[in-house]
């Protein structure tokens, strides 16, 4: 038997397209609704130019992805598929662990996968500047990094608590040429209000997204790029698992079991989608795990119901799995799980139970990220570390019922800029943080009324 560990393609293995799940999906989506009208909407144009808006409601299956963007995948596409090997025998597992590495690229996530067509699409349609939000960082400066390769510029809402957390990723993006500031910030009307309300506000990506909006609303020059959670995102990031498919195929293996970690989505969709193709359209037998964190579980404790994809209600209002767009997530490491709502096309799939879904805290991630780093050699980012959490757990539980499990995971980026997060578990001062179930349920009190026969759907 080979001792691969390494499954590698070459650069003309990058797919040509992109999957559109949607083609497949066999039912169509809930409408997205007007923040005021409530009515149905296209993605508002003023936030996101026609192309992205026509990829967005599309149901072809393939979408082909400009050359442009292509030779900007080159530089550090396609991914390897690693067989972890090393975490293999210090679990004593039949398991075969795979994990397929998107902290490879240059901001070292899955992240610049649609940050580079988003830019790329903005460009094309006259724009001078892209203005969003990030979280831990890695949406911000994979955001920059395109915009610098493709001639624009970038502004960026970097919540307070990660703008604290990770000045880093603050000197990253600038090092690409982007304006970044805290959010919430005075220079909008909406970060003003919260700063109001209270001065110390940590920041969520909720308030982040509104000023944002609020940004490229008010700048004829400036669209709107988000990171995860719209179709089109979620879609340009099928590139990760359009590769793993062929990789699986080189290892002459296939996956019993693919996991990976979710905020909004799009690392998890863009993983598991082409396989999500082969469970509903070949009925393939195969589990596909979604991992939140215990502070922000929206699948896991949240309810399907359409909310607003933004604190200050400027966004659409889409149907998903939330937890009350008004939610503050406690202050966790993984600054990228931290949204009150779900990508509507996982929320659909999980509502169908076409996937299931786990909510994971803090201090077992670190302990599971950091036997990671030990036996593999990577540091997984803390959004990452909750996907090598429970691929751990499923290889321990082959092993219990001594079956040869294929268990995958999306590595969506590397942690080497969250060492303060990895310093205060080495020195026991992480904290786990409990989630009242009354904050929960304040924050789904205010949920916007939508018309009925939308509702319903
Ligand atoms: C490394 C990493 N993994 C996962 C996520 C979660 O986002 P998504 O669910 O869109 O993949 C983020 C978000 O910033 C991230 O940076």
């Amino acid at each position: 038997m080979t001792e691969k560990s390494k499954f590698l393609l070459s650069e003309e293995d990058i797919p040509k397209t992109w999957y559109n799940i949607q083609a497949d999906l066999g039912f169509d989506l809930p409408p997205l609704l007007h923040p005021e009208t409530k009515e149905p909407t296209i993605l508002p144009p003023p936030l996101f130019c026609a192309a992205l808006n026509e990829q967005e409601f599309s149901k072809e299956r393939e979408i082909e992805i400009p050359k442009p963007v292509r030779d900007i995948y080159r530089m550090y596409r396609p991914s390897p598929l690693i067989r972890a090997r090393r975490l293999e025998k210090a679990l004593d597992t039949p398991a075969h662990i795979y994990y397929k590495y998107e902290g490879g690229s240059p901001s070292g996530s899955h992240k610049p996968n649609t940050a580079i067509a988003q830019a790329f699409y903005a460009k094309e349609a006259g724009l001078k500047r892209l203005a969003t939000e990030t979280g831990a960082g890695q949406w911000g400066s994979a955001l920059a990094f395109a915009c610098k390769l493709l001639g624009l510029e970038c502004k960026v809402f970097m919540v307070r608590v990660s703008y604290n957390q990770k000045p880093y990723r603050r000197v990253m993006m600038e090092t690409w040429g982007a304006e970044v500031v805290e959010s919430p910030n005075a220079s909008t009307p909406m970060g003003a209000a919260f700063l109001e309300q209270d001065p110390d506000h940590p920041g969520s990506l909720g308030v982040a997204i509104s000023e944002a909006v609020f940004t490229a609303g008010t700048n004829d020059d400036t669209n709107y790029a988000l990171g995860s959670v719209l179709n089109h995102v979620l879609m340009h990031q099928t590139v990760i698992g359009l590769e793993t498919q062929k990789q699986f195929e080189m290892a002459d293996e296939y996956p019993d079991i693919l996991i990976a970690s979710i905020g909004g989505g799009s690392n998890f969709s863009g993983f598991v989608f082409p396989f999500m193709r082969e469970k509903i359209v070949d009925g393939r037998d195969i589990r596909i795990i979604a991992v939140e964190p215990t502070a922000s579980p929206s699948l896991t404790r949240g309810i399907y119901a359409f909310d607003y994809g933004d604190t200050a209600q400027a966004a659409p209002i889409a149907k998903m799995f939330t937890l009350g767009h008004t939610f503050i997530p406690a202050p966790i490491h993984a600054g990228g799980l931290r949204y009150h709502g779900m990508a509507p096309i996982v929320a659909a799939l999980y509502d169908k139970g076409l996937i299931e879904a786990t909510a994971e805290s803090q201090l077992p991630v670190f302990k599971a990220a950091v036997q990671f780093a030990q036996t593999e050699g990577v540091i997984p980012a803390p959004e990452t570390a909750h996907a090598v959490k429970v691929a751990i757990d499923e290889a321990l539980k082959a092993k219990e019922e001594g079956v040869s499990k294929v268990i995958a995971f999306n590595f969506s980026g590397h942690g080497l800029l969250d060492l303060a997060a990895y310093d205060a578990y080495n020195q026991g001062s992480l904290e786990d943080y409990a989630l009242p179930e009354e904050s929960i349920k304040a924050a789904m009190a205010i949920l916007p009324e939508v018309p009925t026969e939308y509702a319903a759907a």
